[in-house]
């Protein structure tokens, strides 16, 4: 048996090497290592050997099968070159061919909306400004009216880095900015940005969101031109049908605060899932800047006037597309993405 094991390990070699592609191995490796191979079949055998033979005959089979498997692997990749070289040779593999393209990516469906915002505001003669991500607790609070303890704070839940620095928790504190730049010109300018609440997530809410706010400042500047603007943008956004009210409300950055609601887009103000049967949607807080914050950001509140509004991004987006859950806009899935 010893010597049948010997002999069947010589002849399998020797017929490897005329293995000359892939069908020949495929064939070589039945005939002997397959289920009714020639090896298989006598290592089957061993059983029926007198006992004290059946270690010695065993284990000489293992050599003998180890040795054909390193040996069809080895002859598996010289055939598996061999053939790639005459391919290459006969020209059939082009490498100069350019490799598969990856389709071009396209703008994201915040950057799309905040565009369309950025030209309808264009278009009023409004500037586009950017204020840091990172603020300091007076201009995010203390500038904006909101000194430390100031209660009006709670309605904001913020991500602190240090004792005063923070993530801004709305875009408002760019007013100050802008008006200490530019004082002592009039103003227009929308202040695009991403703003940050240490808030629970929720198919509603996100801890990351845009905003955009709205600050104009000059000489006799008054509500009708604040409702004017909302109005304008509603329409130029979700068309010239469409309609504002407006509420009081609070703000201690404003005086006098306002609520802009614009008419349900879905249901033209019958009342339907979209606006929870209000008939109206909320598209801004605003108001005529507060006198403290002119002050602060350098303007006499005895000569110039302004209005301020500041709305958010992702809603519009999710009223105009049907989306449901915030928290697909920055989920990176691409399913999702690749729809807008
Ligand atoms: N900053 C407010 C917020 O995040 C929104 C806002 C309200 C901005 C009134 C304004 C304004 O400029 O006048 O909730």
């Amino acid at each position: 048996m010893l010597e049948q094991l010997s002999q069947l390990e010589a002849e399998a070699l020797t017929s490897l090497e005329d293995a000359e592609d892939e069908a020949d191995l495929e064939e070589w490796h039945r005939s002997y290592l397959g289920r009714r191979g020639r090896l298989t079949l006598l290592l089957r055998s061993v059983g029926d050997l007198p006992k004290e033979e059946r270690p010695a005959v065993g284990r000489r089979g293992n050599q003998v099968k180890r040795a054909l498997e390193a040996a069809y692997e080895a002859r598996r990749e010289t055939v598996r070159r061999a053939s790639l070289a005459r391919l290459l040779a006969e020209g059939a593999v082009d490498v100069t061919l350019p490799g598969r393209p990856t389709g071009p990516g396209h703008l994201h469906i915040t950057t799309q909306t905040l565009r369309e915002i950025i030209a309808i505001f264009a278009e009023m003669g409004f500037q586009v400004y950017e204020a840091p991500d990172v603020e300091t607790d007076e201009m995010n609070f203390g500038l904006l009216n909101m000194p430390p303890h100031h209660p009006a704070r709670d309605m904001w839940d913020t991500f602190w880095i240090s004792d005063t620095l923070l993530l801004r928790t709305h875009t408002s504190p760019g007013q100050i900015r802008v008006m200490r730049e530019r004082y002592p010109e009039p103003i227009r300018v929308i202040l695009p940005g991403k703003c940050y609440r240490y808030e629970q997530v929720t198919a509603r809410s996100e801890h990351q969101f845009y905003q955009v706010e709205g600050l104009a400042v000059g000489h006799g500047i008054t509500m009708t031109d604040l409702i004017g603007t909302l109005t304008q943008l509603a329409r130029r956004l979700y068309g010239p049908e469409r309609s504002i009210r407006i509420r009081g409300s609070y703000f201690p950055f404003t005086e006098p605060s306002i609520e802009a609601d614009m008419d349900c887009i879905l249901c033209g103000g019958e009342g339907c899932r979209v606006c929870k049967y209000s008939g109206w949607l909320e598209i801004a807080g605003a108001g005529m800047v507060h006198p403290v914050v002119l002050r602060n950001g350098g303007y006499d509140p005895d000569e110039w006037s302004g209005f301020a509004f500041g709305m958010g991004v992702e809603r519009p987006a999710m009223l105009k597309y049907g989306i449901d859950d915030i928290r697909l806009f920055y989920g990176s899935d691409l399913r999702f993405l690749r729809q807008f």
